[in-house]
């Protein structure tokens, strides 16, 4: 049985990110969850990119986490217990690492969207997608 084609549409979400200036986040829904983009300063890039390996709980590299560094594209969804955390929002806490924070059990992410203190066991997912235009990518 093939999906009908407005579950297909449904499955993918297309966002424009011309409007996104550095140093600014914004949600998308995709398939039901938070998706953060964010378009990251050089600052936070530096900093994502430049953590030693061994103090990560989750070892990924941020290079392997982003395809363009200045886009960082996230599942919005603690890997504890599934709350979003805060950080979307320039008055948001950002937890000690200046990424997100999930005040719930106060587990905090750093610029890369990985985990670096509290009882989350994983970095926030990466979902899948792909760059259709030089501004506007495709969710899923
Ligand atoms: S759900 Fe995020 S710290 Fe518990």
């Amino acid at each position: 049985m093939n999906p009908a084609k407005d579950t297909l549409a449904m499955s993918t979400t297309e966002v424009d990110l011309a409007p996104v200036q550095t140093g600014q986040s914004i949600t998308v829904m995709w398939r039901g969850k938070p998706v953060f983009i964010r378009k990251r300063t050089a600052a936070e890039i530096e900093d994502a990119a430049s953590v030693d390996m061994s103090v990560l709980v989750d070892k990924e590299a941020d290079e392997a986490r982003v395809q363009k560094p200045e886009w960082l594209v996230l599942v919005g969804i603690c890997t504890h217990l599934g709350c979003v955390p805060v950080g979307q929002k320039p008055t948001d806490v950002k937890g000690e690492y200046n990424g997100w924070f999930c005040p719930c059990h106060g587990s905090h992410y750093d610029t890369s969207g990985r985990i670096r203190k509290g009882p989350a066991p994983k970095n926030l997912a990466v979902p899948p997608y792909e760059f259709i235009s030089d501004t506007s990518i495709k969710i899923g």
